[in-house]
């Protein structure tokens, strides 16, 4: 009998990555994985939970999901044809990267940036070509002549706008000018868009090229829901449902999505509350020395070389306070990320901070 170890079958270019997944440890303040501030409104939860009551377990969502999407495209004034709803957008991620990357295709991303655009690429055999966002002054800003540049022989070029973990963003025209010099698919993760009153959809109509990801996860309080869209040209979307699970979005989560699209009221107050939290970080993190770059996001990058990145976050950790260490990205070295939370868990985070450097 064969004595081949069953991990063996694994693809060549899946074995040596390392697993996605930031930690989940307890801590009493929870600041690292960029969720909402704020559960959504318990009645609103109550409400929905009678309708989840009264409706058929035991049957197939059929045509939820394509409702949804109908519902979204309606929202965002796209074709219906052309969006997706799926898992998360994570899931929508790896299903173009699935249908679209065959083994030596290049994709392009920028660096640093949110790790899973280059693990699920690297997945499939792909060959990621990094461009730094870092300028010579420090700041970090998208470069997009170079980044069109890297484009001209690649199947895709993967962006976040803003940037995860920088906080970064593009504007309306460089998307555009992106779009215009680069002759692959343009995929923008604008999972924090709404942090931002970032809006790329208008451009689809001119781009056929440009695939949009947006994300329930963030602004939209409901990452436990697991639900994102993609938006992009009715006939690449065509191609991406031939390899699409079927009924891949639950009936409860349709369901919640749908009656979350109707209450814009609930992302306005959230984001608010967001930006003026973020705004007030910022401040706090610049009086105590900390280079804080610039974000349109629910996060903030800061930067420090008194202590190491690493020993500063394990510091915090003990005090209860949980943010990001991003440390050992490429070109982070003394960075840390930071979500915005609630202003009592941002109180906390910054007195935790206060007193590991503070003189
Ligand atoms: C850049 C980026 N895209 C997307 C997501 C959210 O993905 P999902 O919609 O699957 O929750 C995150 C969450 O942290 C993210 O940082």
């Amino acid at each position: 009998m064969s004595q081949r170890a069953p991990e063996s079958f694994v693809r060549a270019t899946v074995r040596p990555l390392a697993a996605y997944g930031p930690p989940r440890d307890p801590a009493a303040v929870g600041l690292h994985l960029n969720e909402s501030p704020h559960d959504l409104p318990d009645e609103l939860k109550r409400e929905l939970s009678a309708r989840i009551r009264a409706s058929d377990w035991s049957k197939y969502p059929i045509t939820d999901g394509a409702r949804l999407a109908a519902d979204l495209a309606q929202l965002y004034r796209h074709d219906p044809a052309g969006a997706l709803v799926g898992n998360g957008s994570n899931e929508l991620l790896q299903l173009l990267l699935f249908a679209c990357l065959e083994p030596g295709d290049t994709v392009v991303v920028a660096s640093p940036s949110f790790a899973l655009y280059s693990l699920q690429a690297s997945a499939l055999g792909a060959r990621v070509v990094e461009v730094s966002l870092r300028g010579e002054d420090g700041r970090f800003r998208f470069f997009v002549p170079e980044l069109a540049a890297q484009a001209q022989k690649a199947k895709l070029i993967l962006i976040g706008s803003p940037n995860n973990p920088t906080g970064t963003t593009l504007s309306l025209d460089q998307v555009a000018l992106l779009c215009e010099a680069a002759p692959c698919l343009v995929g923008i993760d604008e999972a924090y868009r709404d942090f931002c009153g970032q809006d790329f959809a208008p451009l689809l109509r001119d781009h056929p090229r440009l695939v949009l990801f947006r994300t329930f996860s963030k602004a939209m309080a409901a990452a436990a829901l697991r639900c994102g869209c993609l938006l992009g040209a009715p006939s690449l979307c065509a191609e991406l449902r031939k390899v699409q699970l079927p009924y891949n979005l639950s009936a409860v989560t349709s369901l919640v999505a749908g009656e979350l699209i109707k209450r814009p009221e609930l992302i306005a107050e959230r984001t608010r509350l967001v930006a003026r939290e973020r705004e007030r970080m910022a401040a706090a993190l610049r009086e105590l020395h900390f280079t804080v770059h610039e974000s349109g996001a629910n996060f903030i990058l800061f930067e420090q070389s008194r202590k190491p990145a690493a020993e500063l976050h394990a510091a915090l950790f003990r005090r209860g306070v949980l943010i990001r260490n991003v440390s050992n990205a490429k070109s982070l070295e003394h960075a840390l990320r930071v979500s915005i939370g609630a202003p009592e868990k941002n109180d906390a985070f910054l007195a935790a901070l206060r007193a590991e450097v503070a003189p």
